[in-house]
């Protein structure tokens, strides 16, 4: 026997669920104009060191490295950690045919290296959302807005909270972290082990820790806001006020600033106590310097989010019924013995080509048997095929809700059923 590998999931039952709420995002993202793209799973190492940052935990410590490269250069090639910096890597591949704003979305597997646990998986899927070439901070709010309705209205998620934070340009980040960073180092002693190693490498993640020593320093640390420039200021204040304007509700949280380096300016997160430590079911903010971080020659501004499909489901939970993709009704045909099977599948073809959703019940098994089997497969409609239906041209057909049965013609069963 093999087992699954620790954190990923197997899918069997679950699909119509899965693809009902996936439907229901694209049909929401096509209406505000969003297309579809697809990248590789397969990346260079590189471009996430170089995209998401050497010190970032998804780059330091959760990359699935998969096989050295042979084809010369000296780089790896990895299973995906995230959408992003792969999106933009084939938007500069492909910038010369594209209109700005590219507003695109992708669904995918992405794989991470973490301790599984509720909400915490080794592959998981996201619903990648970018809007590339978009300079104006309506944009920010635009974003958020389409999400905001999404959560609320589309899903009727109740009690999730949007949170939203703003780091400034690049300049007022790297000024603010300095500073930070000083006032860190004078108290290193009263944080834990992990914050303690994140002043050398990324010193903005002390701001995310959840433990009570450090946030209790992390209450006297400086203000972001004081290091931002008047123009960042002014922009912050637009995006707040577009917000209240738009009708979303959403509360500033100052300590906000999200695990991967490529973010400026707008970050947000929506979270919901429903899913326990693992609370964000969707993450992203603006990324203005990627694409130079990438090798481009001029500033690519853009912004987007994930949407963490199995948070979402989990959240959803409660309503799959009504999520679920509908399935047609299924008809079984039952073939009393092997003479009658080949008409069973001749009767099966021709319901199918109509777009009936039809599967024959081939075993070698007795009637009874097979009836217990439509029933549990969930059929509505079963078609008895014995030798005297085959002698008159006819099919005794079922309904399995009522359990009435009425022998029709084989030429008059697509008007029947
Ligand atoms: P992220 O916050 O790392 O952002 O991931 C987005 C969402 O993916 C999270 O909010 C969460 O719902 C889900 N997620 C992350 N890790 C796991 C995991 N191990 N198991 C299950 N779900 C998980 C990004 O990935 C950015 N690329 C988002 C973005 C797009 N920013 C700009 N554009």
């Amino acid at each position: 026997m093999f087992f699954k590998v620790k954190g990923v999931c197997d899918n069997f039952f679950d699909m119509t669920y899965w693809n009902g709420v996936r439907k229901k995002i694209e049909a929401h993202l096509k209406q505000y104009n969003f297309s579809e793209i697809e990248t590789p799973i397969l990346e260079y190492v590189s471009l996430f060191e170089r995209g998401l940052g050497y010190e970032t935990d998804v780059v330091s410590k959760q990359m699935f490295v998969i096989q050295p490269k042979k084809d010369g250069k000296d780089d790896h090639i990895c299973l995906r950690p995230e959408g992003t910096a792969g999106t933009m890597r084939a938007y500069l591949e492909q910038q010369a045919k594209i209109v700005s704003p590219f507003k695109i979305f992708s669904y995918g597997s992405m794989f991470r290296y973490e301790r599984p646990q509720k909400g915490r998986l080794r592959q998981f899927h996201q619903m990648n959302l970018e809007v590339i070439g978009a300079q104006s901070i309506m944009h920010d709010a635009s974003l958020i807005k389409m999400l905001y309705v999404l959560f609320l209205e589309q899903f009727e998620i109740e009690n999730f909270v949007l949170r939203v934070n703003y780091l400034g340009q690049l300049q007022d980040r790297a000024e603010y972290t300095k500073a930070l960073a000083e006032f860190l180092k004078a108290k290193s002693e009263l944080l834990c082990q992990t914050c303690q190693t994140r002043l050398e490498s990324n010193v903005l993640r002390v701001l995310d820790c959840k433990s009570g020593d450090c946030q209790n320093v992390i209450n006297d640390s400086p203000d972001l806001f004081d290091y931002l420039s008047q123009e960042s200021k002014d922009e912050w204040m637009q995006l707040q006020n577009t917000l209240h304007d738009l009708s979303v509700t959403f509360v500033h949280d100052p300590q906000l600033v999200r695990g991967l380096d490529y973010y400026n300016k707008t970050v947000f997160e929506f979270t919901s106590d429903a899913l326990g430590a693992q609370s964000a079911f969707c993450g992203g903010g603006r990324y203005d310097g990627l694409a130079q971080q990438l090798g481009s020659k001029t500033e690519v501004p853009a912004l987007g989010c994930a949407i963490g499909m199995e948070r979402l489901l989990l959240i959803l939970e409660s309503k799959k019924a009504s999520l679920s993709e509908e399935k047609n009704d299924l008809i079984c045909i039952v073939p009393f013995s092997t003479e009658q099977q080949l008409l069973g599948l001749l009767l099966a073809d021709s319901l199918q080509s109509k777009g009936r959703t039809v599967d024959v019940l081939l075993e070698d098994q007795k009637i009874k048997n097979k009836m217990k089997k439509a029933h549990n497969m969930g059929a509505r409609t079963v078609l008895l095929l014995g030798e005297d239906e085959q002698k008159s041209n006819t099919v005794t057909v079922k309904d399995m809700l009522t359990g009435k049965e009425q022998v029709v013609p084989q030429s008059e069963l697509e008007k029947v059923l």
